[in-house]
């Protein structure tokens, strides 16, 4: 099997494997992630094959839904039965492993272009308007609150701290989204960032004046 091969295989996999999910994390996330690191791909002149199939198996299980290390075990398999490469097998599974953002106060490294790549894509579909989607969708989800006066966000979170966090949707713009747009590594993916980032912070701006009755 060729490299356009496997990746062809790998979007049916994925597709197939992600039509139970919450919305903000189904295959239409995937998809988006994986157009924009192609592009970003190109830009920085990244290797094609392991920014697609990074971008794609993302978050085939992510540990919100199926438990920390699941998405790098599952990719793992489904490379090895592809026949994969065993240094891009490596190289895709690092990429998975170190992309979810984890609290704000966790330091996250991407180690290769390739992985810088993926995650520019990954975060840049968690800010701008769709960012705000996917907010609300998986805090319906989960049943929280849209916003609590009386629940203020917390700036600095640690990983064991953010796994149990049942901030209301509000909140999580200030404890990871408009936090996103300095964490960025590529020149396009930081450009992107700044503006969706301020669509952003009007939406907030927006969002108090209607709650205290002022627009
Ligand atoms: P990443 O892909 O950066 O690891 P996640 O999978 O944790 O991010 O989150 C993707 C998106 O899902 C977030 O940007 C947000 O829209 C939503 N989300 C995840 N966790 C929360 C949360 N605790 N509260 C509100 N929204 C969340
Ligand atoms: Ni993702």
């Amino acid at each position: 099997m060729n490299k356009k091969q496997m990746i062809e295989k790998t979007k049916d996999y994925v597709k197939n494997n992600m039509n139970n999910e919450e919305p903000g994390h189904d295959w239409w996330h995937v998809y988006r992630v994986w157009k924009m690191a192609k592009r970003i791909g190109r830009e920085e002149k990244a290797d094609t094959f392991v920014v697609e199939m990074a971008a794609l198996l993302h978050d085939i299980a992510d540990w919100k839904f199926h438990g920390v290390g699941a998405g790098a075990k599952k990719t793992r398999m489904w490379l090895e039965s592809l026949g994969v490469e065993k240094n891009d097998a490596d190289h895709i599974v690092e990429i998975i492993e170190s992309i979810d953002f984890k609290g704000s106060a966790e330091t996250q490294k991407m180690r290769t272009i390739e992985g810088k790549v993926v995650y520019d894509a990954d975060k840049l579909d968690a800010i701008g308007a769709i960012g705000v989607a996917r907010c609300f969708t998986f805090t319906g989800y989960k049943k929280r609150a849209i916003f609590n006066p009386k629940i203020k966000p917390k700036r600095k979170m640690k990983f064991r701290e953010y796994k149990k966090s049942e901030s209301p949707a509000i909140n999580h713009f200030y404890e990871k989204l408009l936090l996103l747009k300095e964490r960025m590594y590529t020149r396009t993916g930081k450009k992107l960032a700044e503006g969706r980032n301020k669509f952003m912070q009007q939406y907030l701006e927006q969002f108090f004046k209607e709650w205290n009755g002022v627009e």
